[in-house]
């Protein structure tokens, strides 16, 4: 490069500076102290409250029927007892049970801390005065009635209990527990069976 292109390379240089310095293309450094670098702040914050509260709103029950199905439903007598709940969560009416569970229907109900217990039809429809604890007393399978058999069968290891619910094959170690079936106000209350077991004469295990 001889000299004459190096002052003609100069000369060039200097002028691209000032057209850039005249027509503002150099890039500008902002002095000022930044106070809010997120546009709009206010606005997000109310959009962020009102999602939250809906999501509040809407989930609480959904989440306070989901937790309450943990917990034992309370007598609303005020006793050591419970209106027996039907599959759908009614109270079960004595009348309109048996119409729908005649001679020699056994169906389940809902009873003392959330267990399936059976109600047993008698032969002058009315019901027995005990209910059948469901839960298998071996590792806690729900005991199906077998109308061929007439027995409870348990469907997880074969034990199996007669229709009283009295432990007749293992490996059950103990019968099925009972509850204390009174009616009031046709309703059906179940409470704990206190007294010796009718079907071996001993102090009820499940106290
Ligand atoms: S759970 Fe019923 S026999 Fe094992």
């Amino acid at each position: 490069m001889n000299i004459m292109n190096i002052k003609r390379f100069c000369m060039l240089l200097l002028f691209i500076n000032k057209f850039s310095v005249s027509f503002n293309l150099k890039p500008q450094i902002n002095t000022k102290p930044i106070i809010n670098p997120i546009p709009d702040i206010k606005k997000r914050q109310i959009m962020n409250s009102i999602l939250l509260n809906s999501i509040y709103s809407s989930c609480g029950p959904l989440l306070y029927g989901y937790l309450s199905f943990f917990y034992p439903i309370k007598d609303k007598n005020g006793g050591d007892g419970l209106i027996a709940k039907d599959r759908v969560g009614n109270d079960v009416v004595l009348n309109s049970w048996i119409d729908e569970h005649k001679y020699p229907s056994r169906d389940l109900v809902q009873g003392l801390k959330g267990d399936p217990y059976y109600l047993i039809t008698t032969s002058d429809n009315s019901l027995e005065k005990f209910a059948i604890n469901a839960i298998c007393t071996h590792l806690g399978c729900v005991v199906p009635w077998n109308v061929a058999e007439q027995k409870y069968m348990c469907p997880c290891h074969g034990s199996q209990y007669n229709s009283q619910g009295k432990v007749i094959r293992g490996p059950a170690p103990k019968s099925l527990s009972l509850a204390e079936l009174e009616i009031n106000d046709n309703k059906v209350i179940l409470k704990e069976w206190k007294k010796n077991d009718f079907r071996t004469n001993e102090e009820p295990w499940w106290l």
